[in-house]
C-alpha cells in the first residue's frame, strides 16, 4: 500500500538513498531535518519530495511535526527512523553530554515518531515502521558505549513494538548496516576505517543504495510476515 512515508534524516547520507528508494516505490515521502537547510532544499529539487524540519530527540516538536507531515501530505503508512549521530569516545574520556546526545537523538527519537504515527496506523489496520540500527549495536564496538547503546535498544525497542502491533497489521523491523560509506564513516581516522575495512569479509564498505533497498522491501506489501525481525546488511563483517 503506497502512502505518505517518513523518513527521519532522510536528506543525507543512507536516509537520502532510503527516501529515494521510497519514491521510486510510489510512496510520498517526507524526509525529516533537523539543522542542514541547504541538504533539505537540495532534496526538494533533486527528488520531488517534501521535507519538515522537526528535532526527532523532542517528544513534543515530532507530534507537532506528524500533525504537521499528515496535515499537509495524508495518512502515515511507513515510518523509517534513520536520524542518527555519534559522538565516538572511549568510556572513560565520555562526557554526559555525549552520552545523552546520542541515546535521545538515536534511541529516544524512535520513542518520540513511533508514538506520534502509531495510533493512526492502528486505527487504520495498516502501517511499516523500520529503524536503522547498526552492526554496532548487535556486537559492541571500542569507542562507542553510547552509540551501541543506543542501536541496542533500537533491537530491543523493536522487537517489544512488533509485538504490540502485529494485530493491527503493523509490522516493525530493524535494519542492521555495516561499514556504509556516508558523511559519518568519513569522519572517522583514516587508519581506524582502514582496519575495520580489513575485517569485512566482502573487502569494501557498503552503498548507501544496498542498505535502502531493504529498508524498501520491508515498507513494502511483499514484507507482510516479516516482522520483530533484525535484518543486517554488513558484508559479512558480524553474522549474528
Ligand atoms: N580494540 C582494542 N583496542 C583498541 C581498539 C579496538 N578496536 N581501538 C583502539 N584500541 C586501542 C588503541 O590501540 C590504543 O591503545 P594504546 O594506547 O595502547 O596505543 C587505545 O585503544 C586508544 O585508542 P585510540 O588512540 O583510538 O583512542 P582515542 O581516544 O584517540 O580515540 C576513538 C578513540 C575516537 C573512539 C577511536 O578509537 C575511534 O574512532 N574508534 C572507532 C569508533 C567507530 O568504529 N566508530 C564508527 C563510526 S561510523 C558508525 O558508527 C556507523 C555504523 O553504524 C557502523
Amino acid at each position: 500500500m503506497s502512502g505518505v512515508a517518513i523518513v527521519t534524516g532522510g536528506t543525507r547520507g543512507i536516509g537520502l538513498a532510503i527516501a529515494r528508494a521510497l519514491i521510486r516505490d510510489g510512496h510520498t515521502v517526507c524526509a525529516i531535518y533537523h539543522g542542514n537547510e541547504d541538504a533539505a532544499r537540495k532534496f526538494e529539487t533533486e527528488t520531488g519530495g517534501k521535507t519538515f524540519k522537526v528535532d526527532v530527540s523532542n517528544y513534543a516538536d515530532c507530534a507537532r511535526g506528524v500533525k504537521d507531515i499528515s496535515d499537509a501530505l495524508g495518512d502515515i503508512a511507513v515510518l523509517v527512523n534513520n536520524a542518527g549521530i555519534t559522538r565516538d569516545a572511549v568510556l572513560h574520556k565520555m562526557d554526559p553530554d555525549a552520552w545523552h546526545a546520542v541515546i535521545e537523538t538515536n534511541l529516544t527519537s524512535c520513542f518520540n515518531m513511533s508514538r506520534a504515527v502509531i495510533g493512526g496506523m492502528r486505527d487504520r489496520g495498516y502501517g511499516r515502521i523500520v529503524s536503522i540500527s547498526s552492526i554496532n549495536g548487535q556486537k559492541g564496538q571500542f569507542g562507542q558505549t553510547n552509540y551501541s547503546a543506543a542501536k541496542a535498544g533500537m533491537i530491543g525497542f523493536t522487537k517489544a513494538l512488533a509485538l504490540e502491533s502485529a494485530a493491527k497489521g503493523v509490522t516493525v523491523n530493524a535494519v542492521c548496516p555495516g561499514y556504509i560509506a556516508t558523511d559519518m564513516t568519513s569522519a572517522m581516522r583514516q587508519e581506524v576505517l582502514d582496519s575495520i575495512i580489513k575485517q569485512i569479509p566482502v573487502a569494501r564498505m557498503g552503498h548507501p543504495e544496498e542498505i535502502a533497498d531493504v529498508v524498501a522491501f520491508l515498507a513494502s506489501d511483499r514484507a507482510g510476515f516479516i516482522t520483530g525481525a533484525t535484518l543486517s546488511a554488513n558484508g559479512g563483517q558480524y553474522m549474528a
